[in-house]
């Protein structure tokens, strides 16, 4: 009988793709890498999960008005493992945004992003927002109350936006409102345009991060490419990779046993739910543009990701180091700094909330009020 790799090896050119994994495999890493090196492989993970969750979940859902709520509903009561597959993807595009964050923040306080590798960080700030888009798009799809009225607020804003406002909103909605329209404009978006379009930004971005090989600490220019200490990609830092991988798997599926995600009212047109906020990752920019009147909106919410996308052609200084780069790590701290603050006004803003016991009305901009208390009956 004909085994399957001489079958193969008549067919293909299986020595050079046989040299080429274990030349990959054996591409030795500076001694530099650390278990923050392990977050790109999560992120991969992820990716992966996404992608195989989503094409299960497309098997029942529906994507219109009528019937997509429902079928939500169908897959998380009823489907042979709905619950599971839901659970995953809605985690996973939760822990997605949160580990590119942290992705984001090693490679910028290592100063991994500086020459030759801008495009890298370039296509991964493409990455970021094709992510934040997915999160968007997905919200709608469950077609309940929250994702309904969330929808609004988001295309509110962007219709707000000076001159290209009004037709960004009305590419969004296909009309005037949230409607079908909307749904099977997101839905397309999100099973189709999207996983294209950040498939193809990461296969470029692994391509970059191979043959450049990662960043040492060494000055621009003076990076070595070998020598001791460097340790080989497999066994070393894949092991890594795999101990790490366990313990996540292990807190996704807690996440997703312990927490599933809620489903709530199905979308009502006519009744506005008090308190819509957007999700976590969405606050900082919801909150920063209230400061603003309309021109200024635009800018503040413009220039963050401009600057983001930009930010290796801006400090080109040839240190790595984090205590050689006072300037750019003080820009990172205080960028981080304000987000953070941003997302818990946004948070607690237009709410009551106690602190040390006692009551405060949190206004629109985030300036808590004290109350009195309410006298006991
Ligand atoms: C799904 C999204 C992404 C995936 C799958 C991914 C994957 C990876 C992997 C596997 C590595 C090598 C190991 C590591 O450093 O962890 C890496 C390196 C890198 N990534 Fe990403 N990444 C993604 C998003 C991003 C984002 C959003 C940025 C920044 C805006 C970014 C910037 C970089 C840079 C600059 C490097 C080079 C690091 C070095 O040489 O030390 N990546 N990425």
């Amino acid at each position: 009988m004909i085994k399957l790799s001489d079958w193969l090896a008549a067919r293909l050119p299986m020595d050079r793709l046989k040299a080429f994994g274990r030349s990959q495999a054996a591409k030795p890493l500076p001694p530099n890498v650390s278990w923050f090196h392990t977050f790109g492989s999560l992120l991969l993970f992820l990716l992966v999960n996404q992608i195989v969750t989503g094409v299960l979940l497309m098997v029942y859902y529906r994507p219109t008005t009528d019937h997509a709520f429902d079928s939500v509903r169908y897959i998380s009561a009823k489907a042979a493992f709905g619950w599971l597959i839901r659970g995953l993807h809605s985690w996973g595009s939760t822990l997605m945004v949160l580990l590119l964050i942290l992705h984001m923040a090693r490679t910028f306080f290592m100063g991994a992003f500086k020459k030759p590798r801008e495009l890298t960080w370039m296509l991964g700030v493409l990455i970021f927002g094709v992510a934040l888009t997915f999160c968007f798009t997905g919200y709608l799809l469950p077609w309940s109350q929250l994702s309904y009225w969330a929808t609004t607020v988001g295309t509110e804003i962007a219709g707000s936006i000076p001159a290209a406002g009004p037709f960004l909103k009305k590419l969004l909605l296909g009309g005037e409102a949230v409607s079908q329209e909307t749904l099977l404009r997101f839905y397309v978006m999100h099973v189709v345009v999207l996983p294209w379009t950040i498939v193809g930004l990461v296969v470029l971005h692994l391509a970059l991060v191979r043959t450049q090989g990662l960043a040492t600490m060494q000055r621009v220019g003076e990076e070595a490419h070998g020598g001791p200490g460097w340790r080989p990609f497999f066994p070393d830092h894949v092991l890594k990779e795999l101990t790490v991988f366990s313990v996540f798997l292990a807190f996704l599926l807690t996440l997703v046993i312990a927490w599933p995600p809620e489903l709530g009212e199905k979308a009502d047109p006519f009744n506005t739910p008090t308190g819509i906020k957007p999700e976590w990752y969405f606050l900082p920019s919801y909150q920063l543009l209230k400061y603003f009147p309309a021109l200024l909106g635009l800018l503040a919410s413009l220039v963050p990701p401009a600057l983001l996308l930009v930010w290796p052609l801006l400090d080109r200084t040839p240190e790595r180091r984090f205590g050689k780069r006072p300037v750019s790590v003080s820009i990172g701290i205080g960028a981080i700094v304000l987000a953070v603050l941003m997302g818990l006004l946004g948070h607690f803003s237009e709410r009551e909330v106690r602190l040390f016991g006692a009551r405060y009305h949190v206004d629109h901009y985030g300036i808590p009020t004290h109350l009195p208390e309410a006298p006991a009956k």
